[in-house]
C-alpha cells in the first residue's frame, strides 16, 4: 500500500526519495509524487502510474534541494490520477505533506474548511492536513512542529505523515498514530520511510517511531516528542539486514527467487528453535522446541484462537489442524477482518494468535487490540495473552502482542506470500510441538518422529524444485490462453494447501479459482464442471488418500482436466486417474502441507509469468494492507 520517503541533509533529495520508493514499490501503488524545498518554494511533482513515470519527470528538471519527502499511492479516497497523488499542498502551497492510512473524519474537516473558503485540488482524505497545518501556522509564531503537533488531535484514524515547509527549509516534521513510520540515522543526513527497504541503501541505524510520537528532524539531529510535546530519549537500533537480501540475484521475479529461497528459510527455523540436545529417548525435562514463550502464555490453555488475513489465515488453518491434533487445545481461526466486529464469546485461559507476514495488516492490528482492550480488567484467567507470528519482528505487531515468533522469513517482495507462508506454518509445527511436550499430550519417541519429518523438509523442497520445476512449466503452458476457472480441492490438513493455491494462482494470474474441501464438491460445485475447468486435487497418503482420489474421480467423471499432487511413491498409481501428476517426495501426511504448496507456487507463478503479467506487483494488490 502507500509508501513515505523522506530525507534530509547534504546530498539531493530528489534521487534519495525516488530510490526509496522504488524500493516501496513492491507495497503496492497506482501514483506517485515528490516535494522539495527550494528557494523558498515547494517544488511539487507527481505522475500516475509507475514510477518511471515520474522519475522522468523529474530529469527534466534541476532540482539541488536537500530536502523532500515522497509517496507511492495506492488510493483509497478518489481515483488513482495525479491530481490525487501525494504529497498535498496548502492553498498557498507553503506546506507539504505525505500521508498513509486513513483520515476517517476527513469528510467533516474537508466540508469546514470548504465553508472557511478552503479551494480543495484533489478526492483525498490527505489534503484536509497541508491546509489545516497552514490554518495553524497563518498569522502565529508557532514553530511547524507545533503546528502539526495542534492539527493531529484533530485528525482521526490510522496515520504516518510527513511534512515539510516551504519557509523552513532546514526541517521536516513526521508522525505516527497506528501506521509504521521509520528514521534511518546517517551523517550529516536523516532519513524517513513507511518500510525499512527504503533505508537499508543508506543506512542500518533505525529507530521506529511509537504511536503518539512525532519527530523534528534536521540536517543536525532528529528530536522525537510525544505528541503532548514532551521530549523523548530514543535510540536508534542497529538492523542486521544486508540490502543484497532484497534483491532479484538474477531470478526473473521476486516470487521465483522466494520459492527457491524455501529450503533455506525452513533450515534457518529448524536452527533457531530445534533444541540440538533433545533426544527423544534420552527422557529430557526440557522442550524440544526453543520459542522463548513463557508459562504465563502457554500454561493451563483451554482455548487458541488465531486471527489472520489472506495467505496467513490459510497457515492459520494448518496450525489449527497441528495445535488440536499434537497438543490437543480447541482452537478456531478467524478472518481477522471478521472477528474485529463480531467478536467470539470469551472463554478463560486463551492464547490469542495474531499472524502476519507484513506485521502491519491493519485488520489483524486492530483485532489484537481490540481483543486486549476487550479482556482488559476481567479476572486473571479472561485476560488477554496475545502471541505474535511473522518474518518482521520489526513491525507494528511487535508493539502489540506479549511475545513474538519470528518466522526467518526474512523480507518478502513478491506481493504473492510464498516463503512466509512455509515460514508460518513451521512456526506453528514448533508451536504446537512445544505444547504438546509441555502438556504431555504426544510421546517423546512420536515428538522425536515428528522432528525427523521436520528435519528432511529443506532437501525435500529442494528435490520438488530440481524435479518439478521444468515440467510444471511446460504444462503451465496448457492454461495461459482460454483457462478461466480452476478448481482446488483438498481434505483435512491438505484443505488449507488447497486454498492457498487457488489463492496463489488468482492473485498472480487472473484466473478465477475456487478451492473446496474435496467432499463438499458434490454438494454444490461439481455443478460448475466440465472440459473447461481443470481441478488440483491434493492427494497426499494418508487418513483421506483414498477419500481424495474417489473425489477427484468423480471431477473427472465430468470431463475436467485433472491435475494431482501427490507423493513419489503415488506417481504410477496415480497415473490412473490424474492427466497431470506433480510429485513431492513421501512423507508422512502431518509434514505434507509444507510440501504440497511448493508444486501449486510454482503453477502459478508460470501461468503468470508466461502470459506477461506483472507476477510481482499484480494489479490491485498490496504487500502491506494497512487499509481497513
Ligand atoms: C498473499 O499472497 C496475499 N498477498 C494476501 O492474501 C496476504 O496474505 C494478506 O493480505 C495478509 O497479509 P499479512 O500476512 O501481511 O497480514
Amino acid at each position: 500500500m502507500c509508501g513515505i520517503v523522506g530525507y534530509i541533509g547534504t546530498q539531493t533529495a530528489t534521487e534519495i526519495l525516488i530510490s526509496g520508493l522504488e524500493r516501496l514499490e513492491y507495497r503496492g501503488y497506482d501514483s506517485a509524487g515528490v516535494a522539495t524545498v527550494s528557494e523558498g518554494k515547494i517544488q511539487c511533482v507527481k505522475a500516475k502510474g509507475k514510477l518511471y513515470n515520474l522519475r522522468e519527470k523529474l530529469e527534466r528538471e534541476v532540482n539541488h534541494s536537500q530536502i523532500g519527502i515522497g509517496h507511492t499511492r495506492w488510493a483509497t479516497h478518489g481515483k488513482p490520477e495525479e491530481h490525487n497523488a501525494h504529497p498535498h499542498l496548502d492553498t498557498l502551497e507553503g506546506i507539504a505533506v505525505v500521508q498513509n492510512g486513513i483520515i476517517e473524519n476527513y469528510r467533516e474537516l474537508r466540508e469546514e474548511l470548504i465553508q472557511q473558503g478552503t479551494e480543495f485540488t484533489s478526492e483525498t482524505d490527505t489534503e484536509v492536513i497541508p491546509h489545516l497545518i497552514a490554518q495553524c501556522l497563518h498569522g502565529s509564531d508557532l514553530s511547524l512542529l507545533d503546528a502539526v503537533r495542534q492539527t493531529i488531535p484533530r485528525l482521526k484514524g490510522a496515520f504516518a505523515i510527513a511534512v515539510i515547509s516551504a519557509e523552513r527549509p532546514y526541517e521536516l516534521i513526521v508522525a505516527r498514530q497506528q501506521a509504521p513510520i521509520i528514521l534511518g540515522f546517517g551523517q550529516g543526513e536523516f532519513f524517513c520511510a513507511s518500510d525499512i527497504t527504503a533505508l537499508l541503501p543508506h543506512t542500518r541505524a533505525v529507530l521506529s517511531l511509537d504511536n503518539g510520537e512525532m519527530a523534528r528532524m534536521t540536517p543536525l539531529g532528529v528530536e522525537i516528542y510525544s505528541f503532548a510535546g514532551d521530549r523523548l530519549s530514543k535510540f536508534p537500533r542497529t538492523l542486521d539486514w544486508n540490502p543484497v537480501q532484497v534483491e532479484k540475484q538474477g531470478f526473473r521475479h521476486y516470487m521465483l527467487k522466494e520459492i527457491y529461497e524455501q529450503p533455506a528459510v525452513v533450515r534457518t527455523c529448524l536452527e533457531s528453535y530445534l533444541n540440538p540436545n533433545w533426544h527423544a529417548d534420552e527422557q529430557p525435562d526440557f522442550s524440544p522446541v526453543n520459542l522463548g514463550l513463557t508459562a504465563h502464555l502457554c500454561d493451563n490453555l483451554e482455548h487458541i484462537q488465531i486471527l489472520a488475513c489472506g495467505t496467513s489465515w490459510h497457515a492459520s488453518l494448518v496450525g489449527k489442524y497441528l495445535l488440536e491434533q499434537l497438543a490437543n487445545i480447541p482452537t478456531t481461526v478467524d478472518y481477522a477482518s471478521e472477528f474485529r466486529y463480531s467478536p467470539k464469546p470469551l472463554i478463560p485461559n486463551t492464547l490469542t494468535i495474531g499472524v502476519t507476514q507484513s506485521g502491519e495488516t491493519a485488520d489483524t492490528i486492530a483485532a489484537l487490540e481490540a481483543e486486549r482492550a476487550r479482556r482488559e480488567n476481567l479476572e486473571p484467567k479472561l485476560q488477554a495473552k496475545l502471541l505474535g507470528i511473522t518474518n518482521r519482528p520489526e513491525s507494528t505487531l511487535a508493539q502489540v502482542v506479549d511475545r513474538l515468533i519470528n518466522t526467518q522469513a526474512g523480507i518478502e517482495i513478491g506481493v504473492a506470500a510464498t516463503k512466509t507462508f512455509v515460514a508460518q506454518v513451521m512456526g506453528f509445527y514448533f508451536l504446537a510441538l512445544d505444547l504438546a511436550y509441555r502438556r504431555q499430550t504426544l510421546s517423546n519417541q512420536r515428538i522425536g518422529e515428528i522432528i525427523e519429518g521436520l528435519r528432511g523438509i529443506p532437501p525435500q523442497i529442494e528435490k520438488i524444485i530440481e524435479t518439478q520445476a521444468d515440467y510444471i512449466e511446460e504444462l503451465a503452458h496448457d492454461f495461459t490462453q482460454e483457462t478461466e476457472d480452476f478448481i482446488f480441492i483438498g481434505r483435512g490438513i491438505n484443505f488449507p494447501i488447497a486454498l492457498e493455491g487457488a489463492l496463489k494462482l488468482k492473485e498472480i494470474s487472473y484466473i478465477h479459482a475456487e478451492a473446496y474441501p474435496a467432499g463438499e464438491m458434490k454438494h454444490g460445485p461439481i455443478a460448475l464442471l466440465d472440459h473447461k475447468v481443470p481441478v488440483v486435487a491434493i492427494a497426499m497418503p494418508g487418513s483421506v488418500y483414498e477419500k481424495v482420489i474417489s473425489n477427484a474421480q468423480e471431477a473427472k467423471a465430468r470431463d475436467a482436466r485433472l491435475i494431482g499432487v501427490t507423493s513419489a511413491m503415488n506417481a504410477q498409481e496415480a497415473a490412473h486417474t490424474f492427466n497431470d501428476v506433480l510429485t513431492v517426495p513421501g512423507v508422512e501426511e502431518l509434514i505434507s502441507p509444507i510440501l504440497a504448496v511448493v508444486p501449486l507456487q510454482m503453477l502459478a507463478y508460470h501461468i503468470a509469468a508466461i502470459k506477461g503479467l506483472d507476477v510481482d506487483q499484480p494489479r490491485n494488490l498490496a504487500k502491506s494492507v494497512t487499509v481497513e
